[in-house]
């Protein structure tokens, strides 16, 4: 009996991996309810803080590794893409992870493909208008991922805040029976959101870099104290531009619809470019 129990927990502890949607049924099979960490892989703490919270849903726990052509652009970094299979192996077995969804691009987009999913209201705007066709190529992964693995329940960051709403309308929209549960960013001692893109960021680079979180800050502690939306995002732009940003927006949203806001409580989100390394991050406000 005891053998038989070891032998359980021993095969239970291993880490299995599929490539193909056979393979992936067939480990299916062997688990129950599944939590689901969609990833484009270049694994870090961010990524495993999913992880970690599929697995205190109590449920199996799966990590796809995608890097989705579908989500970029012709002129965006594709190609540049960090990849490293071994280590996000490696990182996924050490944090508990039971199953990793590693599809090739020719399993995920087979010849003949011809659906889309369109996600209007919270995709259009900000990152909707830097990105176009982004979040179509984003909803069309994540519910082609649902699908593929049957999942009860995913783990998204709030470091992408409005993929997170995009996703989530999907869902209700779609009456996808899945329930999407968002996570707080995990961020650098200094504030910075990490970010597979942070390592392009020169020296000097990264060390402006956690003023973007930062200034964020500020904003909120100025609304806060009542200064109208229009002017604190306004003098944070100048400084952010002062200090060697492209800003690309720095804006007060509503937090579900994306849509721009002089209320509290809102979300503020921001894009800024430093050289050729576009920064994301978002905060609550109010
Ligand atoms: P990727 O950028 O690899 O991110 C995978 C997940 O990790 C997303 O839900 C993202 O919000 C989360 N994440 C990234 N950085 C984080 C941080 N610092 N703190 C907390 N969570 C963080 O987002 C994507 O991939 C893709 O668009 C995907 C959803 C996989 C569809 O292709």
């Amino acid at each position: 009996m005891r053998l038989a129990a070891e032998r359980k927990a021993d095969y239970c502890a291993a880490m299995r991996i599929a490539r193909d949607l056979p393979s992936l049924r067939a480990e299916l099979a062997r688990l129950g309810r599944l939590a689901l960490v969609p990833t484009m892989g270049a694994l870090h703490e961010g990524h495993l803080s999913l992880v970690a919270a599929a697995r205190r849903e109590g449920e199996a726990v799966a990590a796809s590794i995608f890097v989705n052509p579908l989500q970029f652009g012709p002129n965006e970094d594709l190609a540049r893409y960090p990849r490293d299979e071994a280590g996000d192996l490696a990182k996924l077995e050490a944090a508990g992870c039971d199953l990793v969804w590693m599809p090739s691009v020719e399993v995920m987009y087979p010849p003949g493909r011809a659906t889309e999913i369109e996600v209007k209201g919270p995709a259009e705007g900000w990152e909707g208008t830097a990105r176009p066709g982004h979040f179509r190529g984003v909803a069309t992964v994540c519910a082609k991922l649902f699908n593929q693995t049957g999942a009860a329940v995913a783990l998204f960051g709030e470091k992408d805040w409005q993929q997170l709403q995009v996703i989530r309308r999907m869902v209700q929209d779609l009456d996808m029976p899945i329930r999407i549960i968002g996570c707080p960013t995990v961020r650098e001692a200094d504030g910075l959101a990490l970010s597979s893109r942070n390592r392009f960021l020169s020296a000097e680079e990264r060390a402006k870099a956690p003023a973007l979180y930062a200034t964020l800050q500020q904003v909120a502690a100025s609304l806060r104290a009542g200064t109208p939306a229009a002017e604190a995002l306004a003098a944070a732009k100048a400084g952010l531009t002062q200090q060697g940003f492209a800003v690309d927006y720095l804006a007060l949203v509503e937090p579900e619809t994306l849509r721009e806001t002089e209320a509290l409580p809102g979300r503020l989100i921001a894009a800024a470019r430093l050289g050729s390394v576009r920064l994301l991050d978002n905060i609550a406000a109010g």
